[in-house]
C-alpha cells in the first residue's frame, strides 16, 4: 500500500519524469513513481534517471505498464489510491517514429493508457490529475504566438494522439468531475535529455567530431524549454482550473541555425553541417504564448538557452566520461 499523501509520477523513468520526481523528493514530498521502462531508447539510461530517487526513503517505484490497469486491479491501481495529485507524463514520445506501424504502440501508450488512467482516477476520486500535453497538438498553425485558444492542427500522429488525450481530460473533467490540467510542452532540454533528442544526438555528435545532420534549411525555430522551467510549470500546475489547457514554453524563440551558434559557444566546437531533406511531421515554427501559464501558474521560465546548453553539455560529458 502507499502512504497517505502521497504524489503519482507516471512515466516517472524518463527524462521529464525523474526531474519531477527528484524535485518532489527534494521538498519532502512521498512520490510514487510508475514506469514500465519501455525499449524506445537504451533503458539502461532510465535506470541511471532514477538512481538518486531509489536511495531516497520518501519513493516507491512501481515497475509497470499503465495498460495493465485495463485488466482490473493491479499494483498500478494500489498506486493510484490516495494519491493527492496524480502527474501523468507516461507516454510514447517521438514525431518521425510515430508514422507507420508504429503508430499501435502511440494509441496504445499515450491514448489508451491516458484513458485508463483517467478512469481509474475518476473511479478512485483523486482530487488532481495533471497530464503532459505538446506544442505538437498545434501542427502548422502560423500566428504566432501559439495561444491555446486558437487552432490545432497536428502534422505528425503523435501530435494527433497527444490532442486526443488533451480531449479525454476536457472530458473527464466535465463529465466525471475529475479535476484535470493539460500542459502543453515546448522542447525540453537539459540533462537527461532523450537520446532521440535534437540537443542530445548534437551534442553527442560534436564530441566524437562528427558533422551534425540539420533537416531542413535550418530557419525554423522553436520555443526550447529548460527541464527546470518544465518541473516549475508542472509543480504549479495542479491550482490551474480543472479542464484547463496551458502552453509552457522557454520565453524566447530561436531559429535551428541560432541555436547551433549558442551550441558552438557553449562547447567551443564549431558543428560542421550536413543539410538532409525537412522530415514529415516535424512543425515549421513553435513559439509559445505564455499568458495564460503566467495568469494560472504564475510560471516565468528562468533559464537562458545558454544556460541551459551548458547544464546539458556537462551531463553529456559526465556520461561519457563514466562509460
Ligand atoms: N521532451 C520533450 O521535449 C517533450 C515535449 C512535449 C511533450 N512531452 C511529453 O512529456 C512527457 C515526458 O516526455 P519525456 O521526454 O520525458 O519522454 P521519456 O520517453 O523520456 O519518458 C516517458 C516514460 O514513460 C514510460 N512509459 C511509456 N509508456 C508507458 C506505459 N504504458 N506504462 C508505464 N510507463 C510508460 C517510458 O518507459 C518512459 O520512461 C511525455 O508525455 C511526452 O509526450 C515531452
Amino acid at each position: 500500500m502507499s502512504a497517505p499523501g502521497h504524489v503519482v509520477v507516471t512515466g516517472a523513468a524518463g527524462f521529464i519524469g525523474s526531474h519531477l520526481v527528484d524535485r518532489l523528493l527534494a521538498a519532502g514530498q512521498a512520490v510514487v513513481g510508475i514506469d514500465s521502462f519501455t525499449d524506445y531508447y537504451d533503458p539502461a539510461l532510465k535506470e541511471a534517471n532514477l538512481e538518486g530517487a531509489l536511495a531516497h526513503p520518501g519513493f516507491r517505484l512501481v515497475r509497470a505498464d499503465l495498460l495493465s490497469l485495463l485488466n482490473g486491479p493491479s499494483e498500478v491501481r494500489e498506486a493510484l489510491a490516495g494519491a493527492d495529485v496524480v502527474y501523468h507524463l507516461a507516454a510514447q514520445a517521438g514525431v518521425r517514429s510515430s508514422w507507420g506501424r508504429s503508430f499501435r504502440v502511440y494509441t496504445d501508450d499515450n491514448v489508451l493508457a491516458t484513458q485508463i488512467v483517467l478512469e481509474t482516477c475518476a473511479d478512485l476520486q483523486v482530487p488532481r490529475v495533471v497530464c503532459a500535453s505538446s506544442s505538437s497538438v498545434y501542427g502548422d498553425v502560423t500566428e504566432m504566438p501559439l495561444r491555446e485558444d486558437g487552432p490545432c492542427r497536428p502534422v505528425s500522429p503523435y501530435g494527433v494522439t497527444k490532442l486526443a488525450c488533451e480531449h479525454l481530460c476536457r472530458l473527464y473533467a466535465a463529465g466525471r468531475g475529475l479535476h484535470t490540467v493539460a500542459l502543453r510542452f515546448f522542447t525540453v532540454f537539459g540533462p537527461r535529455q532523450r537520446p532521440d533528442m535534437a540537443f542530445n544526438l548534437f551534442m553527442q555528435a560534436l564530441h566524437r567530431g562528427e558533422p551534425i545532420t540539420v533537416y531542413g534549411g535550418g530557419g525554423q525555430t522553436r520555443d526550447f524549454t529548460y527541464v527546470d522551467d518544465i518541473v516549475a510549470g508542472i509543480l504549479a500546475a495542479p491550482a490551474a482550473p480543472a479542464g484547463s489547457v496551458v502552453n509552457l514554453g522557454g520565453g524566447h524563440r530561436v531559429s535551428l541555425l541560432q541555436a547551433l551558434d549558442a551550441l558552438a559557444e557553449v562547447t567551443g566546437t564549431r558543428p560542421s553541417i550536413v543539410h538532409a531533406e525537412a522530415q514529415p511531421g516535424d512543425a515549421r515554427d513553435t513559439w509559445a504564448s505564455l499568458e495564460t501559464a503566467r495568469e494560472l501558474l504564475g510560471y516565468a521560465p528562468a533559464t537562458s538557452l545558454q544556460e541551459g546548453l551548458a547544464a546539458e553539455w556537462e551531463w553529456v560529458l559526465s556520461t561519457l566520461r563514466a562509460c
